[in-house]
């Protein structure tokens, strides 16, 4: 038994979709979640970029005395993650293995879209991620960049995020797809939008519960599992504290207590 936080981290709000799985399937775990908000979008950056930030934000959790973290940002976890890790005496999950293995449970005819940001889908992880459980799918990615900035701006209700989604999904939709892999953090924010878009017949999937799942069977195997009751989550951010929390609180439709600007 561990009472230590779980650091959590993103570039602002997506990974608050993680959090939400974190609420429901490990109720005695205490978070500390990382919003890199000063540098929100990571979409369009450069893998040494991402790799540089993703250093920063682990030393720095890991210096809060955090005992895992969940890298709740699929573009991290597809350009940084795999250099990264090697370099820290520290649990890390990412989001990109678990939501390539709730593709490969998800799918009948192993015809797969993944939507993401750019860097994600340019960089072909999950593509390989996929491949790799399962070697006859075929996975098309679609980069869609106008999505990210709409969710940080508190619109992701709206009908310009509805007429991006349309655009995105067409091609998709016209190959074919059976299973859907919502491969950015910030898109399980639409999934209504999604949900209208594409019909009963294909299968979204978030990668946040089989996230969670993996995180859950590390800490168990680890013992690092908390008790109950050892205190309310902590959320920090780079830039504007207000403005997180106020988008978060729309998403969310809850509160977040205790939102502060990181003091690193
Ligand atoms: N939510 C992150 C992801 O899953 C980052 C999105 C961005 O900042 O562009 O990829």
């Amino acid at each position: 038994m561990d009472g230590r936080q779980i650091g959590i981290f993103d570039s602002g709000v997506g990974g608050l979709t993680v959090v939400r799985e974190v609420w429901r399937r490990l109720p005695n775990e205490r978070i500390l979640y990382f919003g890199d908000t000063a540098r929100v979008p990571y979409g369009g950056r450069t893998a040494s970029e991402i790799e540089g930030f993703a250093r920063q934000i682990i030393s720095y959790l890991q210096a809060c005395g955090v005992k895992l973290i969940i890298v709740a940002c699929n573009t991290t976890s597809a350009l940084a993650l795999d250099k990264v890790e090697r370099e820290f005496d520290l649990p890390l999950v990412g989001v990109l293995r678990p939501g390539a293995r709730a593709a490969v449970k998800a799918t009948r005819t192993g015809r797969v879209g993944v939507i993401a940001t750019e860097g994600t889908a340019r960089s072909g992880a999950y593509e390989r991620a996929i491949k790799e459980l399962m070697p006859g799918a075929e996975v098309l990615s679609q980069g869609c960049p106008l999505l990210v900035p709409l969710v940080e701006a508190g619109q992701a209700h709206s009908r310009e995020a509805e007429e991006a989604l349309r655009g995105y999904l067409a091609p998709l939709l016209d190959r074919g797809i059976d299973t859907l892999v919502l491969g950015c953090t910030h898109y399980p924010y639409f999934e209504d939008e999604i949900k209208q878009i594409v019909g009963p017949d294909v299968a979204i999937v978030d990668p946040a519960g089989e996230t969670v799942e993996a995180a859950s069977e590390l800490l168990d195997r680890l013992d690092l599992a908390s008790p109950a009751g050892t205190g309310p989550d902590e959320f920090t951010v780079s830039g504007d504290p207000e403005g997180f929390a106020r988008v978060a609180e729309k998403l969310l439709k809850s509160r977040l207590q205790r939102v502060t600007r990181s003091a690193w």
